[in-house]
């Protein structure tokens, strides 16, 4: 059976860059492709590279969880577990590992960033993070890996690390292909419209986290920056906080960016404004109260339990095959 398979880091409360820009395309696509096997897991392993507390990891990992199922997966779609309580996960990391190369991790973005921003104390798991990533994915073949636009550089190195065994080793991996949403699949900071609303930012104020309550979800948008022109008008470049509003509009209403341009002719900001807040509002509204349900259930715990030992059975497998090809340990039959 062909896969899909993707991830997101505790790191932080889910925002709706990550719902919009990710969580909400799984939600559609198990829909619309019954003839694939969904993987979707909680990568805590990644939120690790840099020092989390204890409590809050463990709260940070329940809450993720709760929260996939209450935006709208499926359990009985969508295998959803926990990257830590697969093990093949960080086994096959390694083997990665000694198939990639110092100078192609060195490249990566999201690494220069997070290590410039950080300065001193950077882990050599930082370093490695983009290898950890290709074998979260190598380990299932997926044929499509949805993400936003942010991580299209780990896909590719994914790729690339892929084919290199592929021709050492017979053909081990299916080349994964990166699924990035027509619309949304960058979604900007609210206070600073031309770099991306993010988990870590310190700035509260940037974004709209999906458990935020009807207050503050309308108070963030009415404070979010846009320009002086006070026409609704789609111009990435040249107006980046309008057109970032417009998106966050456009992805959960449906309406394309002529149908909003038409919808506001002659109206102002502050109009646009409230009605995206109740827009938001109306969105969150429903995934808040099943995620209330869920966040203590036995029907989490066991939804997990089920995804956990599909991934085992899976990743496993693929891992021992893997091992097999290089010439570890004592021939499988
Ligand atoms: P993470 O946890 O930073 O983000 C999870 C997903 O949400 C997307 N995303 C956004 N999309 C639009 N606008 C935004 N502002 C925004 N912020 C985040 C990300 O692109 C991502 O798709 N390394 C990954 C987690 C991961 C993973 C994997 C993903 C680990 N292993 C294997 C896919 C496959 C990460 O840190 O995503």
């Amino acid at each position: 059976m062909k896969r899909i398979l993707s991830g997101i880091q505790p790191t932080g409360s889910l925002n709706i860059g990550t719902y919009l820009g990710s969580v909400k395309n799984f939600v559609k696509l198990q829909d619309e492709l019954p003839d694939y096997e969904f993987f979707i897991f909680i990568a805590d392993l990644h939120a690790i590279t840099v020092y989390k507390d204890k409590q809050e990891l463990r709260q940070l990992t329940k809450e993720l969880a709760a929260l996939y199922i209450a935006c709208g997966l499926k359990p009985e779609r969508v295998n959803l577990f926990i990257q830590s309580e697969v093990p093949a996960h960080s086994q096959m990391a390694y083997l990665l590992q000694c198939n990639s190369y110092i100078g192609e991790l060195e490249r990566m973005t999201q690494y220069k960033e997070k290590s410039r921003k950080q300065e001193t104390g950077v882990t050599v798991g930082l370093f490695t993070y983009p290898t950890l990533m290709a074998a979260d994915i190598l380990l299932y073949d997926p044929e499509y890996v949805p993400v936003g636009n942010d991580q299209k550089q780990h896909l590719e190195l994914t790729r690339d690390i892929a084919q290199r065994m592929n021709n050492k080793y017979n053909n081990i991996f299916t080349v994964p292909k990166p699924l990035i949403a027509e619309i949304g699949a960058k979604i900007n900071s609210l206070s600073d419209p031309t770099s991306k609303m993010s988990k870590s930012d310190n700035n509260l104020k940037a974004r709209i986290n999906l458990l935020d309550p009807e207050n503050i979800i309308k108070k963030r948008i009415r404070s979010a920056v846009t320009d002086s022109l006070g026409t609704i008008k789609y111009d990435l470049e040249n107006r980046p906080g309008i057109s970032n509003l417009m998106t966050i509009y456009s992805v959960i209403s449906n309406n394309s960016f002529e149908e909003i341009e038409e919808k506001y002719r002659g109206i102002g900001y502050k109009e646009f404004k409230e009605d995206l807040g109740e827009i938001v509002f109306q969105e969150l509204k429903p995934i808040q109260d099943r995620y209330n349900e869920l966040l203590n259930s036995k029907e989490l715990d066991s939804i997990l339990d089920k995804g956990r030992d599909r991934a085992f059975q899976v990743s496993q497998n693929k891992l021992f095959k893997t091992m097999d090809r290089i010439g570890l340990g004592r021939k499988r039959k």
